[in-house]
C-alpha cells in the first residue's frame, strides 16, 4: 500500500539546498522517496549534501544554480530534461537578506534582494512550469516566503517587498495553471534557527521567543514538514494559498 506522503518516483528540485532550511527540505523529500536535485551556487556544499542524502539511503544529486543568472536557469532545466525527462516538484527556497533602514538602503541592496528572492523565483518557476506542462505532470510548486512579507519588519523593506511579491506571484500562477493540475503555494516561516539567524544574541533570541505564541524559534524541520504536506497527495486540493509556519508570531 503506498503511503499518502510517499514521493517515490518523483523528481524534486530544491533551490538553495546547500544549507539551512533548503537542506532540511531536501533531506525530508528524499526520505519520502523523491529523487532530489540539490541546487545552489556553492557546489562543494551541494555535493556534500547530496552525498550525505545518498549515504542515508536516499536519491540526490547536486546541480549548479544561480537564480539571479538568466543563463544558469535554462541550462539547469536543459540538464533536468535530458537526465530525468521530467520535474514533479519545485521548491523555491533560495533567498538572501541585506537588512537596513530604508533611509540608508542603497539601490544595490534593494536590487540584490529583489533579484534573488523575487526575480529568481520568476525565472526558475517559468522554466519549471514549461517542463511540467510539456510532460503533463501533476506538478507541485512551493515557494518559501516569510511572514515578514505579510506583516513587514523594520529594517527589511527590500526583503519584505520580495516576500510579499512571491505571494501575489503565487496566487496569479495558481489561477493560470490550476487547470493543468499543477498546484502553487507559499510557505511563510517566522523566525527559524539557521545561518540567517545565527547573528542573534541570546538576549535577542529570548526577546523574539517572547513574541512567539509557541514560545520558541522554529527549526528547519518545522518548515520542511509544511513543504512536505503541500507537495504530497494530502494537499491535492490546496492551491494559491499561504501556509503560515511562524509558531504564532503572526496570527492575522
Ligand atoms: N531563517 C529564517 O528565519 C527564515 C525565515 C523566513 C523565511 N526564510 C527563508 O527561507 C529560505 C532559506 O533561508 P535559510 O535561513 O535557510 O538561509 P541560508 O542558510 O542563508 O541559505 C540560503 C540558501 O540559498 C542559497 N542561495 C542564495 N543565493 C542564491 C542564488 N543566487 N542562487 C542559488 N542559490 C542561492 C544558498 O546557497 P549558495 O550560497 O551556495 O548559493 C543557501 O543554500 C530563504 O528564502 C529565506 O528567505 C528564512
Amino acid at each position: 500500500m503506498s503511503h499518502v506522503l510517499s514521493l517515490e518516483g518523483k523528481i524534486a528540485l530544491v533551490t538553495g539546498a546547500s544549507q539551512g532550511i533548503g537542506e532540511t527540505i531536501a533531506r525530508r523529500l528524499a526520505a519520502c522517496g523523491a529523487t532530489v536535485l540539490v541546487a545552489a551556487r556553492n557546489q562543494e556544499k551541494a555535493v556534500a549534501v547530496a552525498a550525505s542524502i545518498s549515504e542515508a539511503g536516499g536519491s540526490a544529486e547536486a546541480v549548479p544554480l544561480d537564480v539571479t543568472c538568466p543563463s544558469s536557469v535554462p541550462e539547469l532545466f536543459k540538464g533536468i530534461a535530458e537526465r530525468h525527462g521530467r520535474l514533479d516538484i519545485l521548491v523555491n527556497n533560495a533567498g538572501i537578506t541585506d537588512d537596513g533602514l530604508l533611509l540608508r538602503m542603497s539601490k544595490e541592496s534593494w536590487d540584490r534582494v529583489l533579484a534573488t528572492d523575487l526575480t529568481g523565483v520568476f525565472l526558475v518557476t517559468q522554466e519549471a512550469v514549461k517542463l511540467m506542462m510539456k510532460k503533463r505532470v501533476s506538478g507541485r510548486i512551493v515557494t518559501v516566503g516569510s511572514v515578514v512579507g505579510l506583516m513587514g519588519n523594520a529594517g527589511q523593506a527590500n526583503y519584505a517587498a520580495a516576500k510579499a511579491g512571491v505571494v501575489g506571484f503565487t496566487m496569479s500562477l495558481a489561477r493560470e495553471i490550476g487547470s493543468r493540475g499543477i498546484t502553487v503555494n507559499v510557505v511563510a516561516p517566522g523566525y527559524i534557527e539557521t545561518a540567517m539567524t545565527d547573528t542573534l544574541t541570546e538576549e535577542q533570541r529570548k526577546a523574539l521567543a517572547g513574541k512567539i505564541v509557541l514560545g520558541r524559534l522554529g527549526n528547519g524541520e518545522d518548515v520542511a514538514g509544511a513543504v512536505l504536506y503541500l507537495v504530497s497527495d494530502l494537499a491535492s486540493y490546496v492551491t494559491g494559498t499561504v501556509l503560515n509556519v511562524s509558531g504564532g508570531l503572526l496570527i492575522p
